[in-house]
């Protein structure tokens, strides 16, 4: 079977991220669902891609590690998406891991570039603890130093190693990390066969970002990829 993680939630539904965006991907029957992180400035984890909210409110140039929760939450970024959505905010993780069942896999991204969120790691575990959950988890990260933090602090949770760019022989490079790596995650645009068999050679699953058309679903299909990230909740049902 190839994973199909619901990119941000169901983002062509609802706008991504959002509570909303996470009960359409359950509601489409989604087994993997991936999210992204960040740090207020006082300190809790909220689900957001972008550093600063402009994209989703044109009104707000802040940026998240500058706004506490309580003014984050007074920021709406749905009506952008449609009016249906108007008053939708940020949730924290609390919200989410509330929301999602158990039986679906979470992968959390650690959204540590170009802002470093000093504790991120430590807050993220202690949220997990709350809710017990470390079953069907997976941490992601372009920062691996992220990851190694992670790891110092949940040794057994598996961790997702993303790559933007190219890099030689990311499989040895994941090796010599001596991190708990379960999958690579590569850009899709550079992922082939060949970087797919390394992969697994090594013991590493391989989830490409991000996959949007059938055609290109299916190439990577045949290629013998593990999952992918997708923005279009009509692949998701794919067994
Ligand atoms: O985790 C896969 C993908 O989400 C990484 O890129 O920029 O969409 O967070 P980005
Ligand atoms: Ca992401």
């Amino acid at each position: 079977m190839t994973l199909n993680f619901a990119h941000r939630g169901s983002l062509t539904e609802a706008p991504e991220n959002t509570l909303p965006a996470f009960q359409k991907a359950i509601a489409h029957g989604a087994k993997a669902i991936e999210f992204d992180i960040q740090l207020t400035k006082d300190n809790y984890l909220v689900v957001c891609h972008d550093h600063k909210l402009t994209r989703f409110n044109p009104w707000t140039n802040k940026r998240i590690t500058d706004l506490t929760l309580s003014e984050l939450k007074q920021i709406d970024i749905g009506s952008s998406f449609n009016e249906n959505y108007t008053g939708i905010t940020v949730p924290t993780l609390d919200e989410v891991l509330e929301l999602c069942p158990k039986n679906i896999l979470l992968n959390i991204e650690i959204k540590n570039i170009p802002v470093i969120y000093k504790g991120i790691e430590e807050q993220l575990i202690h949220c997990l603890s709350k809710y017990n959950r470390f079953e069907n988890i997976l941490i992601s990260s372009f920062d691996h130093v992220a990851l190694k933090n992670v790891q110092e602090i949940a040794p057994t949770l598996p961790l997702g190693m993303l790559f933007y760019y190219r890099i030689l022989n990311p499989w040895d490079y994941a090796t010599k990390s001596g991190l708990n790596i379960a999958s690579i995650h590569p850009n899709n645009v550079y992922t082939d066969r060949q970087l797919i068999e390394h992969c697994h050679n090594k013991g590493y699953q391989v989830y490409p970002f991000t996959v949007n058309k059938k055609e290109r679903f299916n190439e990577l299909v045949a290629y013998g990829v593990d999952g992918v990230f997708s923005n279009n909740p009509e692949i998701f049902s794919h067994e």
